[in-house]
């Protein structure tokens, strides 16, 4: 049991989007939408619906859309109101961040996701905090990062997302190296940055959702360089395992989006297309006749 709240999150934005070029030669990555809404809306309304009020981007140059969307629009509102959009002010009404919520952070160089993180480590102070990388969108009851607090509050220590996944796809991935298991919680020896398939030590993967304590600040500090020639998160997280930080990953419950693949976020399109009252029947209708067309193609 731990009394500590998580009240800070870490959102690492400064990557270039190139999967996603052209759109991102203009457009940051995290600004483009899933159905009608930004990706990064989904990240901020997991975060604040486990909690969290202090939101901390850690962005780069050509990112001032992503600063833009957050900021109060005055005139759109009073035209909303004027007209009586009432459904279009509850539309925007989760883009507005109570004053000084919201931080911004440069990550000067891009040198790995771990980098990132550290970026933050001054407004981190010593208090546990969430990472959450936006380009894994989860579609869940309980929210995952809500489900990963509650489980917090139970063990303290670290806590990362997992799941398993098909050995196709292990080297893309951190990957736990599993000591023992409590429900959906597997306590871990050791963490992997992307290991080759048949070296993991599991199939269980870290999927974009973290709390963690400041002591992996502290371990990002000494700079180490891991995998792909970048400063790894998994490699901090790692040496507070071998520190003996008691340390878990969750089976959260829920669907994940790899929205960072072109495929990923066709897919998530789909599916939130799908779970929308306003757009299931139109849209479901024309998926069917695309597929009895793709159909009587073959
Ligand atoms: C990052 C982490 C990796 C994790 C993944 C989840 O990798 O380094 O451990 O499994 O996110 O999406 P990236 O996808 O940024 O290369």
């Amino acid at each position: 049991m731990t009394s500590q709240k998580v009240r800070k999150a870490v959102f690492p934005v400064a990557g270039l989007g190139t999967r996603f070029l052209p759109a991102t030669k203009a457009v940051p990555k995290e600004v483009l939408p899933l159905v009608d809404r930004p990706l990064i809306q989904y990240a901020i309304d997991e975060a604040r619906e486990a909690g969290v009020t202090d939101f901390i981007f850690v962005t780069a140059k050509g990112k001032s859309a992503l600063e833009n969307y957050f900021d109060g629009a005055p005139d759109l509102v009073r035209s909303l109101k004027a007209k009586g959009k009432t459904d279009l002010l509850a539309a925007i009404e989760p883009s507005n961040m109570a004053s000084g919520a919201i931080s911004y952070i440069r990550q000067q160089e891009a040198l790995g996701l771990g980098h990132a993180v550290w970026c933050a480590r001054r407004l981190i102070g010593d208090e546990p905090f969430a990472v959450i990388l936006p380009d894994d969108v989860i579609a869940s009851d309980q929210p995952c990062l809500s489900q990963m607090v509650d489980a917090f509050e139970q063990t303290g220590g670290n806590i990362v997302a997992a799941m398993s996944v098909p050995e196709s796809q292990i080297s893309s991935h951190g990957v736990i190296d599993p000591k023992g298991r409590n429900g959906r919680l597997v306590e871990m020896k050791g963490m992997v940055e992307k290991p080759d398939a048949q070296d993991a030590p599991s199939n269980l993967a870290v999927i974009g959702r973290y709390i963690l304590n400041s002591s992996v600040m502290a371990n990002l500090a000494a700079m180490k360089v891991g995998a792909g020639g970048e400063i790894q998160l998994t490699d901090a997280i790692a040496d507070d395992i071998r520190h003996g930080v008691a340390t878990y990953g969750c089976q959260f419950e829920g669907q994940r989006y790899d929205c960072g693949s072109k495929a990923g976020f066709l897919q998530a399109t789909v599916a939130f297309a799908l779970a929308r009252d306003d757009l299931r029947q139109e849209f479901g209708d024309f998926l069917v006749s695309m597929m009895a067309i793709s159909e009587a193609a073959e």
